[in-house]
């Protein structure tokens, strides 16, 4: 990977605070380090990676405080394992199950570059960048509310070979110019912030050309095994993640002139496998029988849309 140069990539971002302010490359006066300036305010460049959102920036706004250091916290804890991609088969099938799905839609647009926000540790973009056998994919945007999950997506680029830009955002202000017409992939992001549907707005009224992400999904039955405490239950953050309302996104599409394409899929989370069929759940062949059975609810589910997660396409109209 090879950070792309920041001075040739600047017109393509905006001041996320200041929507109408260009920004510039320059000096800082007192040590000299390289920042990025809008009218009002700067942006450190902190090794390649540009500080779009700092703490300062969420000294507001405590759900999202919290948000950075849970996400910090489980990075510390779970680095090494992650980095050298020794995922557990359960989780790893449930999500290839979802990127595929995503990659179909997504790939049928320009994919040369991608921006990915919300991206955590990059653990998605890889997978992708794996998938992509045609190697269509030559640069990515790639974007966390987290600077220290951003280090980590640049450490795990590093052996891709693609351009990158890589800088902290808030999902709420996004710093990508809409004219870029790069497509925005979001992976299980949305819905750790204060409100996923007013942040799915935001990026809809702001009029990004194409939009897809993938987001944990409301349901009759999701609602009833939330009555019991089965459902929605507390992230590493120690936040309760919203979850994606369609009817609500139905409606944001019409309002906003978007076309609008979904799949859903079913997820079982692992821990309740596990305690389902207790010392059995370790056993492969009762482990592939159960996620086939998973796939096969999904597919006959996705006529009407009601699984559990949702995969989601959201085209600006020409109007
Ligand atoms: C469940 S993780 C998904 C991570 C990612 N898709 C990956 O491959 O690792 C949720 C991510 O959303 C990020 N996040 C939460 N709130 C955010 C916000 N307001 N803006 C941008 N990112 C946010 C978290 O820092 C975290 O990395």
């Amino acid at each position: 990977m090879k950070f792309t140069n920041i001075e040739n990539v600047i017109h393509e971002f905006y001041c996320p605070y200041h929507k109408n302010e260009n920004l510039t490359l320059k000096h800082q006066e007192n040590n000299g380090e390289l920042i990025i300036s809008s009218e009002n305010k700067n942006y450190k460049i902190i090794d390649n990676i540009i500080e779009f959102c700092s703490l300062n920036e969420l000294q507001e706004e405590p759900h999202k405080l919290r948000e950075v250091e849970g996400i910090d916290k489980a990075h510390k804890q779970y680095q090494g394992a992650a980095l050298v991609g020794r995922w557990n088969d359960y989780i790893l099938h449930l999500r290839m199950v979802k990127l595929k799905l995503l990659i179909e839609e997504l790939f049928q647009d320009d994919v040369s570059t991608l921006v990915f926000l919300g991206s955590g540790a990059g653990t998605e973009i890889t997978q992708i960048l794996e998938m992509d056998k045609n190697k269509k994919i030559k640069r990515v945007l790639a974007s966390d509310i987290s600077l220290n999950a951003c280090k980590i997506s640049a450490q795990r680029l590093e052996k891709y070979d693609i351009e990158a830009t890589i800088f902290s955002s808030d999902l709420d202000y996004c710093p990508v110019k809409k004219n870029t017409n790069y497509p925005i992939v979001i992976i299980d992001a949305l819905h750790h912030t204060p409100d996923m549907h007013k942040s799915i707005e935001k990026l809809l009224a702001y009029g990004y050309k194409n939009i897809y992400f993938v987001e944990p999904t409301n349901n009759l039955i999701i609602k009833l095994l939330e009555k019991f405490g089965l459902a929605r239950r507390m992230e590493y953050s120690g936040l309760i993640p919203g979850r994606l309302e369609i009817e609500r996104l139905k409606t944001m599409a019409n309002e906003y002139q978007y076309s609008l394409k979904i799949n859903t899929i079913w997820e079982f989370p692992a821990d309740y496998y596990r305690k389902l069929f207790g010392s059995l759940a370790s056993k492969k062949t009762v482990e592939k029988l159960f996620l086939s059975t998973i796939d096969a609810i999904s597919y006959v589910t996705n006529f009407i849309k009601s699984g559990n997660s949702s995969i989601v396409h959201l085209k600006k109209k020409n109007v």
